[in-house]
């Protein structure tokens, strides 16, 4: 009821249509009345030789038939343009908090479940919507207008006509809590049927390789059949709720005709009453079944609703900040910085760092020590568990988060671009306005130029889903002048090179440090040889800070970084003798 009550706010603004579908179904309904009673007038003029029948018979029935022609579609198509509205504004919602809640929504669900709920459980609602609306004010009215014509026509009968209802309801009842049941129910194995698929769509490569297609095919399989097995269910007691409702009602009418017909009782009707009585019983079946049937519409949507409203209530992210700010030094502390994903399981404990404006610090570390975690938690993607990160001497949590995530551009570990051009992917966001001039610039400096003008369409050239139609380094370049476009005060690279290979690298390293000048550069590593000229270089290990220093200090010390740099140093120049890499 809440779920409904709420659904129905967002009819709201559509007052108006909504009003005419229901003055249509009005009319409908009062057609459907006047059928009835116009088999009573004719009955009658049969019986009594009226002689202006011939008349207003035919023009009786044309208007009748003309209303309800009008009525059908006025109500049919107003609450679909309401229904569809709602639709269309329930999805904008849904998007809309999809920009604002925190990422760990992203971790804790599967995107197979978010797109379903954006594409599967919102039609559900219109279904609900406009099923629920055309057949419960359509037959609801024509139910409330021929009980009342049954009522004027003789009461008693009619009471025992409604002795019928109370079966009726339980029924439904019975029927709606199932149907409320199996809703859920087929929601979830939609969700699971879009994630497999999706799962798989995303990793083709490696379910072809590996010879994943059997498991692949069961699982799919399995989230299908959960869907048939369920919708299976549905239909069952859907098919099963409108024929015994039928039953009901028959039963009724055979028990009216009794009574009507049987010697020893007087209904004192005429002919036409009669016939336009049993007419009358009769329409209302039809009418009554569609009720039962719209029931599983309405706990469809029900279960629909209640899904997308959980996704709608999710808290958005954290934002109690009031610094704003235009253009940051740059100047960055962590302060016996925690963090933890899942409580007790720490992945940084009590980092402390002082990043003057300008520097450039290279965190290297196992993968696995926390490194990206650091990354994250600088725009405020998570809120550190305890200890403190300033940015220009103000905790990270004063600043309005739009204000902080505009200091810092980002290059994160895996690249995702959107469909759309190389000019669209580098000029993203905030910067759609950007000039042509720096446009080029930042991709030249990035080294996108070099492969992108071989291509015929050049910034023109369509990226493709993902960016799939460009290679792994392609995509990393293109990320990299994005970061160089923006232009902001910190700057974050995770693994911004990882897909490079050396000598693309080593072209890059140039024009990053050029980047680099007057700014401050995270850079989290992986090849040592990229970090030496790094004014701090930051060793991590399990989530602490082993060792910090320059390369020169670090090396001189003879410790962590010494033997990882001794290590891939040794490796490197195997490589180099065999001519494997170079
Ligand atoms: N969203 C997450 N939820 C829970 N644990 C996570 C999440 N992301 C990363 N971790 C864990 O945090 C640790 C550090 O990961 P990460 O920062 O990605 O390391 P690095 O970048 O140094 O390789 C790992 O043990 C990883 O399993
Ligand atoms: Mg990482």
């Amino acid at each position: 009821m809440k779920v409904y009550l709420r659904l129905l706010t967002y009819v709201r603004p559509y007052w108006l249509p909504f009003l005419l579908g229901i003055i249509g179904f009005i009319l409908y309904a009062g057609a459907q009345t006047g059928f009835a009673a116009l088999m009573e007038y004719l009955v009658d003029a049969i019986d009594e030789a009226k002689a202006d029948a011939y008349i207003y018979g035919p023009l009786a029935l044309m208007s009748i038939a003309l209303v309800r022609g009008l009525g059908t579609f006025m109500g049919n198509y107003f609450t679909a343009y309401v229904a569809r509205n709602i639709v269309h504004s329930l999805r904008v919602v849904m998007f809309d908090k999809l920009l604002e809640i925190p990422l760990d929504y992203f971790h804790n669900n599967s995107s197979g479940h978010i797109l379903s709920k954006i594409s599967y459980n919102v039609e559900q609602v219109t279904t609900a919507a406009t099923e629920s609306l055309k057949i419960s004010v359509r037959e609801g009215m024509t139910v409330l207008g021929l009980l009342g014509y049954l009522l004027y026509l003789n009461w008693q009968l009619t009471l025992v006509f409604a002795a019928i209802s109370p079966f009726i309801a339980l029924v439904v009842a019975l029927a709606s809590k199932r149907f409320r049941r199996l809703g859920h129910r087929i929601q979830d194995s939609m969700g699971e049927v879009t994630h497999v698929a999706s799962e798989n769509v995303q990793a083709v490569q490696v379910v072809r390789v590996f010879g994943g297609a059997n498991k692949e095919r069961a699982r799919f399989t399995e989230a299908s059949g959960q869907n048939l097995r369920q919708s299976l269910k549905m239909a069952t007691t859907e098919a099963l709720s409108t024929p015994i409702v039928q039953l009901i009602v028959s039963s009724a009418l055979a028990l009216l005709i009794f009574l009507a017909l049987h010697p020893l009782m007087s209904t004192g009707m005429s002919a036409g009453q009669f016939i336009a009585f049993i007419t009358a019983a009769g329409l209302i079946a039809k009418p009554l079944r569609s009720l039962t049937e719209v029931n599983g519409a309405i706990q469809r949507g029900i279960a629909a609703a209640q899904s997308i409203f959980e996704l709608i209530d999710e808290d958005v992210e954290l934002d109690r900040g009031t610094l704003t700010i235009d253009k940051g030094q740059g100047r960055i502390q962590l302060d016996n910085l925690s963090f933890s994903y899942l409580p007790n399981k720490p992945v940084l404990s009590n980092l402390n760092l002082s990043i003057e404006p300008g520097e450039t610090v290279a965190f290297v570390g196992k993968s696995g020590s926390g490194k990206s975690t650091l990354a994250n938690l600088l725009p405020r993607f998570y809120e550190p568990s305890s200890g403190n990160i300033l940015l220009d001497d103000k905790s990270l949590g004063d600043y309005e988060l739009p204000a902080l995530r505009g200091q810092i551009a980002l290059v994160t570990q895996n690249v995702v671009l959107f469909d759309g051009s190389i000019r669209d992917n580098i000029a993203y966001g905030s910067m759609v306005d950007v000039d042509e001039e720096s446009i080029i610039q930042a991709a030249e400096a990035a080294h996108v130029m070099e492969f992108v003008s071989r291509m015929q369409d050049g910034l023109d050239t369509q990226v493709g889903e993902k960016g799939t139609k460009l290679s792994g380094g392609q995509r990393q370049r293109i990320a990299i002048a994005r970061a160089i476009l923006k232009n902001a005060p910190v700057l974050i690279l995770d693994e911004a090179t990882s897909a490079l290979d050396t000598e693309s690298e080593r072209h890059i390293q140039a024009a990053m440090e050029n980047v680099m000048h007057g700014r401050t550069t995270l850079v989290i590593a992986h090849r040592l040889s990229t970090i030496e000229s790094a004014d701090q270089i930051v060793v991590m290990d399990q989530g602490q800070i082993v060792e910090k220093g320059t390369h020169a200090e670090l090396l001189a010390k003879g410790k962590v970084y010494a033997g990882l740099y001794q290590k891939q140093f040794t490796e490197n120049s195997a490589l180099d003798s065999n001519g494997e890499i170079e």
